[in-house]
């Protein structure tokens, strides 16, 4: 059993419609209540900056600052884990703009975002993901590349890399360069970072399959069958990665042509897609009705949250937004006594704390009202 990780203690400073806030958390699953724009999702959102990235709803920096404030934010954790209290502060000053947020743990400065990935792992669902299955594949990369940085914290790292070396040769397409060894040089990075990403793809999607096949057959949360479209995801499957990696080298020098008349890269991991189809059905998820594709998609976060667990010795603390919307009564409850086999921290948010009543005496209930957060009277 993973050793259980969860927030005790947020402070909020100038972060959306918060000025100052200061909540007090227990281990279990937490619930905000609310009316629409009240903050629910805000402060969502906030615990999301505690894993890197730029959260939930990757927002510009300058949009997540409060209206009115002196144009940085803040926000402050302390996390009760299996190696004792940690603190992680993260934020942008003002003056820092776009510049990126820094990250602090226990008053030292962070060489990266990702060094928050020791301390816990943060996964979240929201509404703008009901729409995953049907909507551009590139939500579904980055769904992936999400599941793939919990269990792998060298992912993002390896997506920046991979980027960065894309961005250079696309540049170097549209400038009609003809500088061969230029191209080499990018073009084998590109095919070292691209193969660790399409394998480090491929190993997630065996190991939360393998996860989701311990889901019960007739379950409340349908089996997903997961798999992954993109020549390297396939081919790393059954060759050698150094095998595979010369192979893509080559197919990018030989697409030079191709991709100047394009004006960019069109073969490689930033083209890949996740698939997955409703096994009990036999169907491609994006045929499936909204509830059927949003109780997919549970089954396969939660199943994902136990993997995490246990792969990483920590509970993932989750973000689920709105999640009573979409899941009849039998489905939530499914969705209750899961997690508190899972034994993780989960915030879950909702118009209508009614929603959640099953919870009392389980949960503890916070009432969101306009830049203030306190007990729900009556939970
Ligand atoms: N940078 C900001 N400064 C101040 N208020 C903001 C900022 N960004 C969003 N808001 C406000 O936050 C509210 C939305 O909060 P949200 O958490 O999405 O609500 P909900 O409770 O419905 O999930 C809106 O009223 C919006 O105006
Ligand atoms: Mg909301």
């Amino acid at each position: 059993m993973p050793e259980q990780t969860h927030i005790s203690k947020l402070t909020l400073t100038n972060f959306r419609n918060y000025a100052a806030l200061a909540i007090d958390l227990g281990p279990g699953p937490v619930v905000f209540s609310g009316d629409n724009g009240a903050g629910k999702t805000n402060l969502l959102e906030a615990i999301s900056f505690l894993t890197p990235g730029r959260g939930l709803r990757r927002a510009p920096y300058g949009d997540v600052a409060r209206e009115g404030g002196d144009g940085g934010f803040a926000l402050h954790a302390r996390l009760d884990g299996p190696d004792g209290q940690v603190e992680i502060g993260t934020g942008i000053s003002g003056a820092d703009g776009e510049a990126g947020r820094r990250v602090r743990i226990n008053g030292a400065t962070a060489r990266s975002a990702e060094d928050m990935l020791e301390w816990l792992r943060v996964v979240w669902l929201t509404p703008a993901m009901d729409a995953l299955f049907t909507g551009p594949a590139g939500d579904r990369r980055r769904f992936l590349d999400r599941l793939v940085l919990a269990i792998d914290p060298g992912h993002g790292q390896r997506a920046i890399d991979y980027e960065k070396a894309m961005r250079g040769r696309n540049r170097l397409l549209t400038e009609g360069s003809r500088d061969i060894s230029w191209f080499e040089a990018i073009e084998t990075q590109m095919a070292e970072t691209g193969v660790a990403i399409a394998a480090a793809r491929a190993e997630l999607v065996r190991l939360l399959a393998a996860m989701i096949d311990r889901l019960p057959d007739t379950g409340p949360f349908p089996q997903a069958d997961i798999g992954l479209s993109g020549d390297l995801e396939t081919e790393i499957a059954s060759a050698p990665a150094v095998d595979v990696e010369e192979r893509f080298r080559r197919a990018l020098a030989d697409g030079r042509d191709r991709d100047r008349a394009a004006g960019r890269t069109l073969e490689g991991p930033h083209r890949s897609d996740l698939l997955v189809r409703h096994r009990p059905k036999a169907m491609p998820a994006e045929l499936c009705s909204t509830g059927e594709q949003k109780a997919l998609l549970v089954g396969i976060v939660l199943s994902h949250a136990r993997l995490t667990g246990e792969m990483s010795g920590m509970t993932p603390i989750l973000l689920l937004d709105e999640i009573a919307a979409h899941l009849d009564g039998g489905r939530r409850a499914a969705l209750f006594s899961i997690l508190e086999e899972l034994n993780c921290q989960a915030f879950m948010t909702g118009t209508d704390a009614a929603l959640f009543s099953s919870l009392k005496g389980r949960a503890q209930f916070l009432t969101v009202d306009h830049g203030t957060v306190g007990p729900t009277e009556d939970a």
